[in-house]
C-alpha cells in the first residue's frame, strides 16, 4: 500500500528530484498546498528541515518531508550556511559575493550540507538524516550544468565541479543524494509499520 508524503516545497523541480531519489521508498510524494508558507527561522539546517516538515504535516494532516541545504565555507566560519539562498538576489550575485568575500584566501575547503526531516501527521519528527559533500571553492566558475553554487564547487575525487557533472554523477556523491539515500530504509520501515 502506498501512503501520501507531502513535500514541504512549492517548487515542482524539487518535488521531481525527491521523487527520483525516493522512487524505491514506496511512498507517493506530492507538493504542499501553495498558500502554506513556512518561514525558515532556524539557525541550523536540521532546525529548518524539522520546522518545515512539522508545520506542513500539522497543516495537511499527512506525513511530510522537508529538506534544508546550503554551502558552508571553512575560511568564512561556515558562511553562507543557512543563508545560502539569501546571500544575493540571483545565483550569479550569490557566486560573485562568495568569491569576493573569499578573495585570494588559499584555504578554500567547503562543504554542501543537506538535512532532511520527516514528520508524522501530528507534527512530531519521526525521521532525520544529514548528508555532507566536501569540496573546494574555485576562483572562477567552471561548467554550466546544475544550479546555485554548482559552478564554483569543485570535488577533487571527481576532478569536476558540480556544474560539470551529469545529474547521475552529482546524485551519487551530493549532500542531498546521501541524506535521502540514508532515509529510504527508514521510510520503508515506517510504511510497513503503518499499514
Ligand atoms: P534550500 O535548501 O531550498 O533552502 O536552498 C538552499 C540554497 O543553498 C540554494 O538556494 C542554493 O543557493 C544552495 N544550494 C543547496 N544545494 C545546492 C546544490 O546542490 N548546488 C548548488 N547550490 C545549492
Amino acid at each position: 500500500m502506498t501512503k501520501l508524503l507531502v513535500v514541504a516545497t512549492s517548487n515542482p523541480g524539487k518535488l521531481r528530484e525527491m521523487q527520483a531519489y525516493l522512487a524505491d521508498s514506496g511512498w507517493e510524494l506530492t507538493l504542499k498546498p501553495e498558500e502554506l508558507d513556512v518561514e525558515e527561522t532556524g539557525e541550523t539546517f536540521v532546525a529548518n528541515a524539522c520546522l518545515k516538515a512539522s508545520e506542513v504535516a500539522k497543516a495537511t494532516g499527512n506525513w511530510a518531508i522537508a529538506d534544508d541545504s546550503g554551502l558552508a565555507v571553512d575560511a568564512l566560519n561556515g558562511a553562507p550556511g543557512v543563508y545560502s539562498a539569501r546571500y544575493g538576489q540571483t545565483d550569479a550575485e550569490r557566486i560573485a559575493r562568495l568569491l569576493r568575500e573569499l578573495g585570494d584566501e588559499v584555504s578554500r575547503q567547503a562543504q554542501f550540507v543537506c538535512a532532511v526531516a520527516v514528520a508524522s501527521p501530528d507534527g512530531a519528527i519521526a525521521l532525520q538524516s544529514e548528508g555532507v559533500c566536501r569540496g573546494e571553492i574555485l576562483t572562477a566558475t567552471r561548467g554550466d550544468g546544475g544550479f546555485g553554487y554548482d559552478p564554483i564547487f569543485y570535488v577533487p575525487e571527481k576532478q569536476l565541479t558540480f556544474a560539470q557533472m551529469t545529474p547521475e554523477e552529482k546524485k551519487s556523491i551530493s549532500h542531498r543524494g546521501k541524506a535521502l539515500k540514508a532515509l529510504i530504509p527508514q521510510l520503508v520501515a515506517v510504511l510497513s509499520f503503518e499499514s
